[in-house]
């Protein structure tokens, strides 16, 4: 398959094959008037329209006409909990009445609400389910996510939830990266005994996890009420050492030192990040550690945004991701989340696209392989129907994806 993607108003590229840190994220390496060519779903060509004629043999190639619209790298999605029994609109209802995210989770409810439904789930519930979801992601211009396990706690669950990540993975479109996250939440069986719980994930989970090949990365809640910094350090350590990557839920509604502490471990990266330090947050850029920020987890908790400003002008790799699961953030809506970055956290539109596109596949380590419109790299692409890539933001949260091509290949099309 050989496709031309011709004659755009502009191709913006995020190119740089690498997380892209404080100033280096204003440029989003624009081609103006630019096409892009793919073949075997690899990125061959991109440049512009002008010079394309002398290289290529159009009649060879499908042409897919982009004129008046805009190209950009597609989206990237890098922190989602997506796989989950039942749901918990009754806690939403209870938040918009004032009670806070731990006062409910306090009560019994929360992850721990979420972990009873997914227990009870079959793995087939829960894959169809899943899909469904990876669908409407797709629609938003999502081609690469991320997915945590930690609605199961227990081994078997966890595993099921970590079976499913493969499954949609290998049979959806979306590319889908598994992390486990049996660190999400203190089971009712561990309370007061999360010492011992760290203690069985070291010892019974984490090894059977790595030798299945189930997930790339391990995530902790760092947490008042949840898991400490010791905690997180200890079970962090050994997951470094048993090979996988690390990411951590830190400085989220107390400051914990969270962002220290992925600091020192040189960890992927931290999330959340709310209540983050400045030290934290300039030990983070030293050690090259992305910031990927959840505005609409903070907008739905009613929460202060992360200083995603503060964090890009103190040379911070910003990347930011919906955080879609079904308490804190029941939304996966990319254009919301565009509006809030631009609007609370001060980013610029261009620090925006860098941050959905290259810095979140820099948060998974994908960075190679996806995130920017570069030779060599997957075609994974987006066509929005704007005159130019200001548009995104001006658009308020209103969805610009016309198509989405994923390995070359149109996926989705809204015409
Ligand atoms: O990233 N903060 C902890 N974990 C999730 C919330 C999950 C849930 O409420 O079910 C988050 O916001
Ligand atoms: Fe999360």
């Amino acid at each position: 398959m050989k496709t031309i993607f011709f004659n755009s108003n502009q191709v913006v590229t995020c190119r740089g094959s690498h997380s892209k840190k404080g100033s280096e994220m204003s440029d989003v390496g624009l081609v103006d008037n630019g096409s892009v060519v793919i073949e075997d779903g690899k990125i061959v060509w991109v440049g512009q329209t002008d010079d394309l004629e002398s290289i290529f043999d159009m009649k060879n190639y499908n042409i897919i006409d982009c004129k008046g619209k805009i190209i950009t790298p597609a989206y990237v999605d890098s922190h989602t909990h997506l796989v989950f029994g039942g749901n918990r609109e009754d806690e939403y209802a209870m938040r918009l009445k004032g009670a806070s995210y731990m006062e409910i989770m306090e009560m019994g409810g929360g992850i721990n609400n979420t972990v009873r439904a997914t227990r009870q789930e079959s793995e087939d519930f829960l894959y169809e389910k899943a899909l469904k979801r990876l669908d409407s992601f797709l629609r938003f211009g999502v081609t690469t996510v991320e997915s945590k396990s930690g609605y199961g706690l227990d081994f078997d669950t966890e595993i099921k939830q970590l079976k499913v990540n493969k499954r949609i993975d290998e049979n959806h479109i979306v590319d889908v990266v598994s992390t486990y996250m049996g660190a999400h939440s203190v089971p009712d069986e561990y309370k007061g005994k999360e010492d011992q719980y760290i203690d069985y994930m070291i010892d019974k989970v984490l090894p059977y996890v790595v030798s299945e090949e189930l997930a790339t990365f391990c995530d902790i809640f760092c947490e008042k009420n949840v898991f400490s910094i010791e905690q997180s350090r200890r079970l962090m350590l050994r997951a470094k050492e048993m090979g996988l990557g690390l990411k951590i839920h830190a400085d989220e509604i107390y400051r914990l030192g969270g962002a220290e502490l992925a600091a020192e471990l040189e960890m992927k990266s931290a999330d959340h990040l709310l209540k983050a330090s400045d030290q934290g947050i300039k030990d983070m850029a030293k050690s090259g550690v992305v910031a990927t920020l959840l505005p609409i987890t903070a907008f739905s908790l009613k929460e202060e945004y992360a200083r995603g400003r503060f964090i890009i002008d103190n040379g911070g790799a910003v990347a930011i991701a919906t955080d879609y699961n079904p308490g804190s953030c029941h939304s996966h809506s990319i254009p919301l989340m565009i509006a809030l970055s631009t609007i609370y956290m001060g980013l610029t539109i261009e620090e925006v696209l860098n941050a959905l596109t290259i810095n979140g596949a820099a948060a998974l380590g994908l960075e190679k392989i996806t995130g920017s419109i570069e030779k060599g790299k997957n075609g994974d692409i987006l066509i929005h129907d704007c005159p130019n890539y200001k548009h995104i933001s001006y658009n308020i949260s209103v969805n610009t994806v016309e198509k989405v091509i994923k390995k070359g290949e149109i996926v989705y099309n809204r015409v």
